[in-house]
């Protein structure tokens, strides 16, 4: 399974997963490329780094979303990669029709909340604001809304008194670091089936 992984920040959850693979935990899965809409954003140095394949593709169009022109350029890099999964980590626009219908259930996002609390950005804050003792991170497919696609995975996090937004994200980030490259093994494995809003882990072939 060809994977290329898109992120706006510094590239944590790609070091996990290219990690896993470098290792042999992660296994069938290889690294294509790794597209930044960020020039400077940590996770092309990290890519650099593990010898990735990776691009910045400015997107000056828009703030929020990946649409029109650049839309066109990140699917035409994705395709001439050999991209089966596209694996959003940490990147910050809304991935729109052109590129879902490129890759029909093939984008997955990992956030850093317990879906459906807390979608959009700064979800750890969000998280200590409201209160909750329980928080965490979710590894869904895409869909056109905002943090909306068929649940994968989740897993919990406490939420401790004296945490601060810094403390509790990092804390959230472990799990995702774990919980990233297991999601990717099930789907390189087929394990992964969806039904409508909900997916189900098949058992693993002989
Ligand atoms: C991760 O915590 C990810 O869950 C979050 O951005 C961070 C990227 O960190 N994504 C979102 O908030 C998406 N709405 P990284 O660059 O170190 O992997």
């Amino acid at each position: 399974m060809r994977i290329s992984v898109l992120g706006s920040g510094t590239g944590t959850n790609f070091v996990a997963i290219a990690q896993a693979v470098a290792r042999g935990e992660l296994r069938n899965v290889d690294i294509a490329l790794v597209l930044s809409d960020i020039e400077n954003a940590g996770i092309l140095a990290r890519a650099q780094e593990f010898g990735v394949p990776c691009a910045y593709i400015p997107v000056t169009n828009f703030k929020t979303k990946l649409e029109g022109p650049p839309e066109q350029a990140y699917i035409e890099a994705l395709r001439a990669a050999g991209t089966d999964y596209v694996v959003l980590a940490g990147f910050m626009r809304m991935i729109k029709r052109e590129m879902l219908a490129a890759f029909p259930q093939r984008i997955i996002n990992i956030h850093p909340a317990l879906l459906p609390a807390f979608p959009g950005i700064h979800s750890w804050e969000q998280a200590l604001a409201y209160g909750v003792k329980i928080t965490g991170c979710t590894v869904h497919f895409v869909d056109e809304g905002m943090d909306t696609g068929p649940i994968i995975a989740q897993a919990a996090v406490p939420v401790h008194d004296d945490d601060t937004p810094a403390s509790l994200h990092a804390r959230i980030q472990q799990e995702e670091h774990r919980l990233y490259p297991r999601v990717l093994q099930w789907l390189a494995d087929g394990r992964v089936h969806i039904q409508g809003r909900r997916t189900f882990l098949v058992p693993p072939g002989p």
